[in-house]
């Protein structure tokens, strides 16, 4: 199959243009932003040119089929609020290329996809979570994000175009390309990840009841002060996961607003978000648990009010055997002594795929470790280097 390395980097940067931050290599380009649904039509004008039918789905994954029975490849195209280029454009225009490289020189039949909403405006990997079945539409209309706006009413700014979910068993296996997102393999020298499994998370929104009230005049001792209570539990919660963590668990509190967030009042009001993720359900639910028993402390020390909101999750999954050794076979032909087996910190669509068929995932260094921010980068040759060692291991399946 001859693929075509510099149309798959300048495909990259193109897609870069849709949300470009001006800072570092940038991407402002959240889920059903005016920017992502222009970046999804480009994707479909792509995907058409290489002789693919592109297939919109209610939820708004984008589809670019080959045959009736093909293999999958593809990640996701929305981003952070403050998101880098490669964070699931990578997978994406990787599916492009191996896809359009097998339909010019007579290559097996692949086909790709553009999940919606991996990064969480709404759910947690919202457009897989829907597609395999996790959670039903009705269910995701009524998610909101931070500013109360619904899913609903975002995704029929795209719905017109929308038909049917399409059926899992078109698919003979998927396989998701991405960046590490962490330091392991920047610090080890390997150029490519085969990833053996995906940790599982939990996360809920959490609002704090104060009583919102004059900073001059309020006393100490009788003040309903909602940001020292977020303090307090976010004290305790360090405190208390740290009992039951092993070395690769991980939680944030990472989304935090006080009202009125004036410097001479007394906060009323915190809403925040916390987040964990580990390998082990056992220990995602001991964590729920200590979750719940300090925000019953807390409204019993600060006298507030604590509403937990729904805790959403997905379960570790573990990638499958027959593709992940394609992968191995590939990355030792391709860069021999220079691959490594590893898990996945950061969660994918994939995790949801592997629950209706054969799924892998191959990984690429970020430089630095950096994700999730606008410095976010890859040496070009690892991004080739991945391509490739894809190319191949769909090749051999
Ligand atoms: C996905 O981007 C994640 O937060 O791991
Ligand atoms: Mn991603
Ligand atoms: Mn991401």
């Amino acid at each position: 199959m001859a693929l075509n390395p510099d149309r798959f980097l300048d495909d990259l940067h193109r897609l870069r243009s849709f949300g470009a931050s001006g800072v570092d290599k940038g991407v402002v380009r959240p889920a059903f932003s005016a920017v992502d649904i222009a970046a999804r039509r480009w994707l479909a004008s792509r995907m058409n040119e290489a002789g693919l039918k592109t297939h919109l789905d209610p939820i708004g994954n984008l589809f670019g089929l080959n045959g009736e029975k093909s293999l999958l490849i593809g990640s996701h195209s929305d981003s952070q609020p403050e998101g880098g280029w490669l964070d699931g454009a990578l997978g994406v225009v990787a599916g492009l290329e191996i896809a359009r490289a097998a339909k010019e020189t007579g290559g097996p039949p692949v086909s790709v996809v553009n999940f919606q909403d991996e990064e969480g405006r709404f759910g947690i990997l919202t457009g897989s979570d829907v597609w395999t079945g996790q959670i039903s539409l009705a269910k995701a209309d009524m998610l909101t994000d931070t500013d109360g706006v619904l899913l609903g009413a975002a995704r029929s700014r795209m719905s017109g175009r929308a038909r049917e979910f399409l059926p899992h068993d078109m698919f003979t296996g998927f396989i998701e390309m991405h960046i590490e997102q962490g330091p392991g393999m920047d610090v080890s020298g390997d150029q490519i990840g085969v990833v053996s499994d995906i940790v599982g998370i939990r996360e809920t929104r959490i609002k704090i009841t104060g009583r919102q009230n004059h900073a001059g005049t309020t006393p100490m001792a009788l003040r309903q002060d909602a940001f020292q209570a977020l303090s307090d539990f976010n004290q305790r919660i360090n405190q208390r996961f740290a009992e039951v963590a092993n070395p690769a668990t991980v939680w944030t509190l990472g989304h935090a607003e006080l009202s009125p967030n004036a410097s001479s009042v007394v906060p009323g009001t915190a809403r925040f978000s916390l987040q964990w993720r580990d390998g082990d359900p056992a220990r995602l639910d001991a964590m729920e648990t200590i979750m719940w028993e300090v925000a019953a402390e807390i409204i019993r020390d600060r006298n507030v009010k604590v509403q937990l909101g729904e805790v959403g999750g997905i379960e570790p999954s573990a990638m499958d055997p027959r593709l992940k050794s394609a992968l191995r076979d590939a990355a030792e032909d391709l860069a021999p002594g220079k691959w490594l087996d590893l898990p996945s910190g950061a969660l994918h669509d994939a995790a949801n795929v592997s629950r209706v068929m054969p799924t892998a995932m191959l990984f690429v260094p970020s430089i630095g470790g950096i994700s999730h921010a606008f410095d976010e980068d890859t040496k070009e040759a690892d991004l080739v280097k991945g391509l490739e060692v894809l190319a191949q291991a769909a090749f051999s399946l």
